[in-house]
């Protein structure tokens, strides 16, 4: 990969230059110019995703400008660097390779990569796993069928199953399903209060193995665990109902798990692109291996489609430059994601870590200090509810906020229609309100209150339906949309030094609230209150 200033482009002093025109037109002059803007500025993927990019403070030129800075960047060369493999992430010396779990049938690489043989052996695990535990071949140590899947895990190996089991919960089988990520007990409790261990699937998901909220969580789950069973402990037993997936065997084994109960994650996947690997057990548990593998079918698709396409035909790249175009050259702060899809609503979390952990950076790639903005605010919640809560400031706020808006047009519950029909109108009804306001209505002219003076843009995504395939294209449509925009903004997308920091902090503050010593005098005097104030009451 190149590390380009985009700054210095050529292209970047023309989007500048062309900032200054266009900010004259608002969007709806932009669609009085162009009678054919709808068709000019959306993609239809195989009638399985639209991508209306209409409703956006951009025209041809504008594209042309964003289309050199793409070049200028080198964004095709990156690409093809990550799918051959390369180390292109640098500052931990590894390849990039979540790709890779999903293709079985497009070798992208030049040669065959021994990741292959790794994928397809996990995969066969998976699915043993959960076929055996579905079809009750797998059975609990009173030999009770599982009912119950617990995750215990953070970031990465929590939001990823999260976000698509939910996504996918008319897919899910009869098994119950509970996420464990946060070190706050109440989270503990409220899932151990629910299941009995005879009947539970502990799944300790850690590429590390060594998260301080995900060790914490497993110990004490093994602890209720050994406390719970009305037999004497015995490591037969624990196999029947632990699992590990992580990069870290050893420690895996030294906490008790099976080694034939280990699903090894691959050090080249990063975290926040593992839901596609052995971090994805629970979903191919919740919906079944052959879902799951439709899941990474649609993700190889959107690959395909990036791999191959050119710049200005390219989804993923195309969406990437207008983020970019609005964050650095209209100066917007935050992007939000609005699913109106109820089953979707742990999406904009699941992009807060996507985005805002591969691109919240401040040095480039030559490790200078950035001058310019890097990864927006990513914030978001489902419609029609948000409709009641922060639309207000979409419509009436002072602040510039760019919305992805995604729906489904099939609905997966036959029998209520009407309500999909009202879903799908709010769905369109409030990119249009924002887009173009009420200032011809007589309202507006009578009560400047009540007008809404549009010109606020958004992004319509629509699904088809909500499928395994189809969330495998959507996501890995962001995942690619994410990685060029770092590509484009010279920075590194896959590491998250910045974690480490409060992480380290943490561990000698466990020590000293763990001291019965009254005072403490070695923080600054904010934390040395808090301290204090907590030692108060303990
Ligand atoms: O947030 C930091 C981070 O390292 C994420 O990148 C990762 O997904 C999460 O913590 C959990 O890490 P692990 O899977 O190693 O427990």
């Amino acid at each position: 990969m190149k590390n380009i200033n985009p700054v210095k482009t050529y292209s970047w002093k023309n989007l500048q230059n062309h900032f200054k025109k266009i900010k004259k037109l608002t969007i709806n002059d932009l669609f009085l110019i162009d009678k054919n803007r709808f068709k000019n500025f959306s993609i239809n993927f195989e009638n399985k995703i639209l991508f209306d990019y209409s409703k956006n403070f951009l025209n041809n030129e504008t594209m042309i400008h964003l289309f050199n800075l793409a070049r200028e960047t080198k964004c095709i060369e990156a690409i093809n660097a990550m799918f051959y493999g390369k180390k292109i992430n640098i500052t931990e010396h590894k390849s990039v390779l979540h790709t890779a779990l999903r293709n079985d049938n497009i070798h992208f690489f030049l040669k065959k990569h021994q990741i292959y043989d790794d994928i397809k052996q996990i995969l066969k695990k998976m699915k043993n796993i959960s076929d055996n535990i579905i079809l009750e071949k797998w059975k609990g140590y009173t030999n009770k069928k599982i009912k119950n899947i617990i995750n215990i895990g953070i970031g990465g190996s929590h939001l990823g199953p999260l976000m698509i089991t939910e996504s996918l919960k008319s897919y899910k089988n009869k098994l119950n399903l509970f996420f464990l990520s946060n070190i706050d007990s109440n989270q503990l409790i409220n899932i151990i209060t629910k299941v009995k261990p005879e009947e539970s699937l502990f799944i300790i998901a850690s590429k590390t193995f060594n998260t301080q909220e995900t060790i914490t969580n497993a110990l004490s789950i093994k602890k209720w665990f050994i406390k719970n069973i009305n037999i004497d402990f015995n490591k037969n037993i624990f196999s029947k109902h632990f699992i590990a997936v992580t990069n870290n065997i050893d420690a895996a084994i030294n906490f008790g798990i099976d080694k034939n109960n280990i699903l090894p994650l691959l050090s080249e996947i990063g975290g926040r692109f593992s839901l596609w690997s052995s971090i994805g057990l629970s979903i191919s548990l919740a919906i079944g291996f052959n879902n799951f593998k439709k899941l990474l079918q649609g993700a190889n698709k959107m690959d395909q489609h990036f791999f191959s396409n050119p710049i200005d035909k390219n989804i993923p790249i195309i969406m990437a430059l207008i983020s970019i175009w609005y964050s650095n050259f209209w100066n917007t702060e935050t992007e939000a994601i609005i699913p109106y899809c109820e089953n979707m609503r742990f999406l904009p979390a699941y992009l807060q870590q996507l985005n805002m952990e591969s691109n919240g950076k401040s040095i480039d790639r030559n490790k200078n200090r950035i001058k310019y903005q890097t990864s927006s605010i990513i914030w978001g919640d489902i419609g029609t509810n948000g409709q009641h809560s922060f639309f207000q400031m979409l419509h009436q706020g002072t602040k510039l906020i760019p919305c992805d808006f995604i729906s489904f047009a099939i609905s997966n519950n036959n029998n209520y229609q009407d309500h999909h029909i009202k879903l799908i109108a709010n769905y369109i009804a409030q990119t249009k309100a924002l887009a173009f306001g009420n200032i011809d209505d007589y309202i507006c002219k009578k009560n400047i209150y009540q007008c809404c003076f549009g010109n606020k843009p958004s992004n319509s995504i629509f699904l088809k339906k909500i499928t395994p395939y189809n969330l495998g294209l959507l996501i890995s449509y962001y995942e690619h949309k994410i990685f060029i925009q770092g590509v484009i903004l010279n920075i590194f997308s896959f590491d998250q030094w910045g974690v480490e920091l409060g992480k380290k902090i943490t561990n000698f503050l466990v020590e000293d609230l763990n001291q019965n010593i009254q005072k403490i005098n070695k923080y600054d005097s904010s934390s040395q209150g808090l301290i204090n104030f907590y030692k108060n009451f303990n």
